[in-house]
């Protein structure tokens, strides 16, 4: 069995590619610090695959740590790289933070690829490296934008740096861009486990349906757009999670025609704030105690993927339509109150 080094196999994304790695054949090791997450994915995903995980509690940042956890892994075909920080609000006031976690976790997986000839290499980047994009859909071709925050400064430069070692070293390397990942597994064991208040929208609305956050506020109500909110392409987790199994069985292949591929991760469809509400109504049977409120600073009025580049190269095809994708998240709120009440 081939097997592949999860960095971040704790966290939202990654636990649920571990899901989709294991269905299709990969065996799996995890390195994650929890310093943003627990064990209780990773419990999670080995009730749903059956399956024993093993993940080594290391700093990706001390590099020594690192090391060793390549050292006893030295046979794995590839390394998908999730473990970072990722909220835009706190790295906008802890800026250091998050260039000192992200690039040099980063740089020390990069040494370790080289030192160990690890041959293939697959990262989380993001949408908001397109900053506030003036083309719509988004290509992969399309220019970057100014980064809206230091968080998306840190893939920014992310992709930077594997650019420059992708010209110095052998390693084949795919930079995935995601869109907005939403939703949770089917099973409802495993999903988004925000730390504290939540900013991203799905969590804000599943949480305010069961009764955790008060009110919604609808940042924005006079966009120039289809109902004057913003619109985002939402795009279910375990769809992201099976791009990261096809961009890697494109790498052991040797599909790819160059070191370095980019591919955008969405549905290639916008929805607005007020659509997504509405679809989160629908399935949910819930009504939403939501406001409209004013516009919140630094966010993108309108993006969507052209996903046309992954589809066609990866063979990926997204499934999961925003009302899926609010059903799993509700379903995954609902099954993570009910444990509270068992408990
Ligand atoms: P997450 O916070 O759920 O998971 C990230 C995991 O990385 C956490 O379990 C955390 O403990 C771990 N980690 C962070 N720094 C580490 C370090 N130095 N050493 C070891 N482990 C460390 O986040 P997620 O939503 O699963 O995101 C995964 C990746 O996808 C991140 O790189 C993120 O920036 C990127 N991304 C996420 C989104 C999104 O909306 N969720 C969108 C675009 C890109
Ligand atoms: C979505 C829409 C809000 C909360 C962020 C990062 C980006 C990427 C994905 C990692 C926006 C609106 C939200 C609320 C609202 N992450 N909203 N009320 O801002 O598109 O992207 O997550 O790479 O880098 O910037 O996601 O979920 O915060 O917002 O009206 O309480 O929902 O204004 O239009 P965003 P989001």
């Amino acid at each position: 069995m081939q097997k592949v080094l999860v960095t971040g196999g704790c966290g939202y994304i990654g636990s649920h590619t571990i899901v989709d790695l294991i269905n299709n054949g990969f065996d799996v090791v995890s390195v994650d610090s929890n310093i943003r997450s627990s064990t209780q994915l990773l419990e999670g995903v080995e009730k749903i695959t059956g399956r024993k995980i093993r993940n080594y509690k290391v700093d990706l940042c001390n590099l020594e740590d690192t090391n060793a956890v390549f050292h006893e892994n030295r046979d794995i075909v590839g390394v998908i790289h999730f473990a970072a920080l990722k909220s835009v609000g706190e790295s906008v006031n802890e800026p250091l933070l998050y260039f000192q976690n992200n690039l040099t976790s980063l740089v020390n997986v990069l040494k370790c690829i080289r030192e160990y000839k690890i041959p293939n290499f697959v990262f989380s980047s993001s949408c908001s490296v397109y900053g506030n994009a003036t083309e719509l859909p988004v290509v992969e071709t399309t220019p970057l934008g100014e980064a809206q925050s230091p968080y998306a400064r840190t893939k920014q430069m992310g992709e930077q740096i594997i650019e420059d070692f992708s010209r110095v070293n052998t390693a084949n390397s795919i930079l995935l861009r995601y869109f907005n990942p939403v939703g949770a597994h089917p099973s409802a064991l495993i999903g988004e486990l925000p730390l504290g208040k939540p900013d991203n929208l799905v969590p804000v609305i599943t949480q305010t349906a069961i009764g955790k956050i008060p009110k919604l506020t609808v940042f924005g109500s006079k966009y120039n757009t289809r109902d004057g909110s913003c619109i985002r392409d939402y795009i279910h987790v375990m769809d992201i999670a099976n791009a990261h199994t096809k961009a890697l069985q494109y790498l052991l292949e040797k599909r790819n025609s160059s070191n370095l591929d980019v591919f955008n991760l969405g549905t290639g469809n916008g929805v607005t704030v007020l659509e997504a509400i509405k679809a989160f109504e629908k399935v949910s049977g819930q009504q939403l105690n939501y406001e409209m409120g004013p516009e919140r600073p630094g966010d993108v009025i309108a993006i969507y993927a052209n996903n046309s580049k992954a589809k066609s190269l990866l063979g990926w095809d997204p499934q999961i339509g925003i009302e899926d994708s609010m059903r799993t998240a509700w379903q995954w709120e609902v099954a993570l109150r009910d444990r509270v009440l068992q408990n």
